[in-house]
């Protein structure tokens, strides 16, 4: 029988892959929109400068090019590669399938990304050593650059979330997978927000510039936050266009576990920074660092963070263009790439058998084995999106079973929603008897430590096990 091409999982307590990813994701965000919002407002201020023969403007550019040189793109970069490692472990057939539909977009992304770097330190260190022409070339090539880079990347995080049609499965087209449904919207939304982020750390900027005559801050101010006003109104308007854009699945998500827990949130970051950012205009000198950095921490934490929880949510149970479940598991044929559903083949033949990195001696369930059988598959079906803990924060399936430690309750929601693919945010999940009754045994059992006040400790040994797991 075919072995299926799963990989090891990977799974870490209480959080599982998902959060290590999310929060990895959510710095590279901040860290990267700031930087390529900023340097369009470089392009802005360093047009103005050469236009109203400003030089002073560049006195600011050099500032903020520096905290960008030494804050974001530092952390842009090592999140960046933080993010290609989680992902791997996370979600290895996921990332091999971005992998295989978008090898040129990525190497084409890397390319912008070493035209951003080097135009960044560039752009800093010759502004006055070259004519003023030529260095408001730079950063307009800089500006771009940066920009290619989101836009590139954002063709294949849409992709994620779904293709939008029939075409791509068919033809397997990189083009079909990039230009997708969710595409120009999603970049609409990051392309206002970065300007909304680029324009609050220059605030901080300006504010923290003591040495700096009042007509530079005031100048400065005044060109910084309309762009940031306007970025945040195509931030919001392309987010209603985005939510249009949205498979049926993730709607049902965002309506009944996103919106009621983090519309408030993400409201309250808007009308905040739209506030700041009028009274800013309105009165450029009384900017204060104890204010702009706290506010650009609750935009990151209440709004970004939430905003790529959502995102990430929503696309559940899938985690790439609606063919590869959130368990790795491949969901539907894909013609174009001639790949083959999976879910059928695992229900004819048992998980245990067909998994290539299940330890021999659990590959047969027995008395003895059962519970550590049943967390294995527990954590193979399930822990990409549930942690296993009683009580932990990544929605965990004991409490998702209310505390149940009635086994055959458990077993009837595996043997009945999941197998029928009846949960639309959940993947179409069918065992044979024995698997499932190991899954609810082992679920069962953890419920019944927990009223006990007994630490789990069932399976560990296998888990631990490095050259099998
Ligand atoms: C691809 C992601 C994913 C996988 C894999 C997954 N689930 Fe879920 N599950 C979800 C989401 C999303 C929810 C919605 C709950 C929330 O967000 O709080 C959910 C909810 C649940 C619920 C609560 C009932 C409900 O319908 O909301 C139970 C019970 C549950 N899951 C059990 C399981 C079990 C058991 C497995 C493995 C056999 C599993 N899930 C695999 C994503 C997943």
């Amino acid at each position: 029988m075919d072995m299926l091409g799963m990989y090891p999982t990977f799974y870490v307590p209480q959080i599982g892959t998902a959060w290590v990813m999310g929060i990895i994701g959510t710095i590279h965000v901040v860290a990267s929109h700031t930087s390529v919002g900023a340097a369009f407002l470089f392009a802005l201020l360093g047009t103005k400068a050469y236009r109203e023969n400003k030089p002073q403007l560049m006195d600011y550019v050099k500032r903020y090019g520096m905290l960008l040189l030494v804050f974001s793109y530092i952390i842009g970069s090592v999140t960046g590669v933080g993010i290609w490692y989680s992902i791997t472990i996370a979600s290895p057939r996921g990332t091999a399938g971005l992998i295989h539909n978008f090898v040129w977009v990525w190497a084409a992304e890397w390319v912008y990304f070493t035209v951003e770097v080097i135009g960044v330190y560039a752009l800093v260190y010759l502004i006055g050593k070259v004519d003023k022409l030529t260095h408001l070339k730079l950063t307009w090539a800089f500006a771009l650059a940066s920009w290619a880079t989101m836009l590139l990347i954002l063709g294949i995080i849409s992709f994620m979330m779904w293709p939008g049609s029939e075409v791509w499965y068919q033809t397997g087209s990189t083009n079909h997978a990039f230009y997708n449904i969710n595409f120009f919207a999603h970049l609409g939304v990051r392309t206002g927000s970065m300007l909304v982020m680029a324009t609050i750390v220059g605030l901080m900027v300006v504010s923290a510039m003591k040495d700096k005559s009042d007509a530079l801050k005031k100048d400065v101010v005044r060109t910084l936050t309309p762009v940031g006003l306007i970025g945040g109104a195509v931030a919001v308007i392309m987010f209603f266009y985005y939510l249009q854009t949205l498979p049926a699945n993730a709607k049902v998500m965002l309506d009944a576990h996103l919106l009621p827990r983090y519309a408030t949130g993400m409201i309250a970051v808007v009308a905040v920074t739209a506030v700041y950012l009028v009274l800013s205009w309105l009165k450029p000198l009384s900017l204060r660092l104890w204010i702009t950095v706290p506010l650009f921490l609750f935009i990151g934490i209440v709004g970004v963070w939430p905003e790529e929880r959502t995102r990430e949510s929503m696309r559940k149970p899938y985690v790439a263009g609606q063919y590869i479940y959130g368990n790795q598991v491949i969901a539907r044929d894909v013609p174009g790439k001639r790949i083959k559903a999976e879910v059928d083949h695992i229900a004819e033949h048992g998980l245990l058998k067909v998994h290539p990195f299940i330890p021999e001696r659990l590959r047969t369930i027995t008395y003895e084995n059962r519970l550590e059988v049943g967390r294995l598959l527990t954590k193979i079906s399930c822990a990409n999106c549930h942690a296993l803990e009683p009580g932990a924060p990544l929605r965990n399936i004991p409490d998702k079973f209310h505390g149940s430690t009635d086994k055959d309750l458990i077993a009837a929601f595996i043997n009945g929603p999941l197998k029928h693919g009846a949960v639309s945010y959940m993947p179409r999940i069918d065992l044979p008897a024995e698997e499932v009754d190991a899954i609810a045994t082992y679920l069962a059992d953890a419920n019944q430590r927990r009223l006990q006040g007994i630490e789990e400790d069932a399976g560990r040994s296998a888990m631990a096990r490095p050259e099998k797991e």
